[in-house]
């Protein structure tokens, strides 16, 4: 098993640039299921979540080719099964997407339940009763979902609580079924913007994708399209997150700023400079980090994608922040982890209260999911010595060659083997993720 060896201390200069967005690319890939024609997608990662996708729409009948340079090109022609299965979809809740377009294109899908995850029970009630809203008829038995309906047909969905994949279930799911769905509290992630986009391309006729209210008018076939994904938000706050902790002066290259406006507003906060252009930045880090409050919230408030980086940085703040996750109800896996290199956090329910700054030294890590592993790194960058962080499965399936991009700025880091030796260019393999 592959683990990450970093030394910190040493601050980080010159350019890194942003791979495409994973939570766009995952819908957008499962749009393609919504029409026989083909669907080319550009600057799409090539991580780890993605292949598995790749792999859940081959099992339905589609043709998928990964393409070098970040291009996959879709087609299902026909669908040959309507079943997702319990081994992939474990592997990768998101697999969930299948769900909307299979019922609206095939009229039937049968998808394994995801269970719960590190970070939380996360149910997808509110997707099925949206479905049910459109005339799906549900049943779920053995762990599986059983959908069907003849056409789905369009209805007022208003959602209890913002959910980003049940947004983007129904937006696919309406863009075939007859009349108008009208979607309240919609989720507003630029994820959300990038899928409609694509529908958009592809003959759907969707207002407000981005905005809390969503109006689809659905047709009777979509078509073809090619899309390029937008730019990463998370991975670009979690650079410049690298470059607050370990220090020095960076440029972030084909980020695209305005999505992640909330985290740089944050960040300004604690001191970082940073200046935008149109689809880069220039990050300073300052001399010390000051302590700020956050709370997470859905988009346009700060992302809880980037609440493990951001308390990274505020074990290195001068003072005590309080965070607030109200998104996720476990999603404090990594607190565990900064304390044992030597970070002072006391967690309360959904509150974690940061207090530094504190001395980090390096230790032996374990990643628990994608987001900690990334807030592990980030606090090795800052700490004295040797940081190994094991686990790191959980990271490639997000980040593409982050290790090499960090070792392009300057930060002494490598991938190393289970004997410590080390590893090379491992980064998309076959193996399961747990
Ligand atoms: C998406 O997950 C992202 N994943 C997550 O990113 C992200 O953390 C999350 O949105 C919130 O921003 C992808 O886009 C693939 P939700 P999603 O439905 O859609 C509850 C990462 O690190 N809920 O918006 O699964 C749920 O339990 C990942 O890249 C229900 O109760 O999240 C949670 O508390 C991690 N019933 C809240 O809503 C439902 O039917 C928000 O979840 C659906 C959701």
């Amino acid at each position: 098993m592959e683990r990450i060896r970093i030394v910190g201390g040493r601050p980080l200069e010159g350019t890194v640039r942003i791979s495409g967005a994973k939570n766009a690319s995952l819908p957008d890939v499962c749009a393609a299921l919504l029409t026989d024609g083909q669907v080319v997608l550009h600057n799409v990662p090539e991580v780890r979540d993605i292949r598995t996708m790749g792999r859940v729409l081959a099992d339905l009948g589609a043709a998928v080719d990964f393409r070098v340079g970040g291009t996959v090109a879709i087609q299902a022609g026909r669908i040959t099964s309507v079943e997702a299965t319990y081994d992939l979809v474990k592997t990768m809740r998101a697999s969930v997407l299948v769900l909307g377009p299979l019922v609206a294109r095939a009229g039937r899908a049968r998808v394994s339940l995801p269970g719960g995850c590190a970070i939380g029970a996360r149910p997808i009630d509110l997707h099925l009763r949206a479905l049910e809203k459109m005339g799906a008829k549900i049943h779920v038995e053995s762990g599986y979902v059983e959908a069907r309906a003849e056409r789905l047909r369009g209805a007022e969905v208003a959602f209890d609580m913002v959910t980003v994949t049940g947004t983007e279930n129904v937006m696919m799911a309406a863009s075939l079924a007859e009349g108008e769905t009208v979607i309240r509290k919609a989720a507003q992630e630029p994820e959300i913007e990038d899928l409609a986009a694509l529908l958009v391309a592809m003959g759907a006729k969707i207002e407000g994708a981005g905005s809390p209210t969503i109006r689809i008018r659905g047709v009777e076939k979509l078509g073809g399209a090619e899309h390029t994904v937008i730019p990463d938000r998370i991975e670009t706050g979690t650079f410049i997150g690298a470059c607050a902790v370990a220090g020095g002066d960076i440029e972030v290259r084909n980020c695209q700023p305005a999505h992640l406006r909330p985290v740089i507003e944050k960040l300004r906060e604690t001191g970082i400079r940073i200046e935008e252009g149109p689809n880069n930045m220039r990050v300073r880090a300052p001399r010390t980090l000051r302590a700020s409050d956050v709370t997470t919230e859905p988009h346009p408030g700060f992302p809880t994608d980037m609440q493990a980086q951001y308390m990274a940085l505020m074990t290195q703040a001068a003072g005590t922040s309080t965070i607030t996750e109200t998104i996720f109800e476990n999603r404090y896996m990594h607190v565990g982890e900064l304390q044992r290199m030597g970070a002072n956090i006391r967690v309360d329910g959904r509150k974690a209260v940061v207090t530094g700054h504190t001395p980090l030294s390096g230790a032996q890590v374990m990643a628990t999911d994608l987001r900690a592993s990334a807030c592990l790194l980030l606090a090795a960058l800052a700490a004295r010595g040797e940081t190994i962080v094991d686990r790191i499965y959980h990271l490639d399936r997000g980040y593409y060659r982050i290790d090499e991009k960090l070792r392009g700025i300057g930060a002494d880091i490598e991938r190393v083997g289970q004997g410590g030796r080390r590893a090379t260019d491992a980064v998309v393999s076959a193996e399961p993720t747990a």
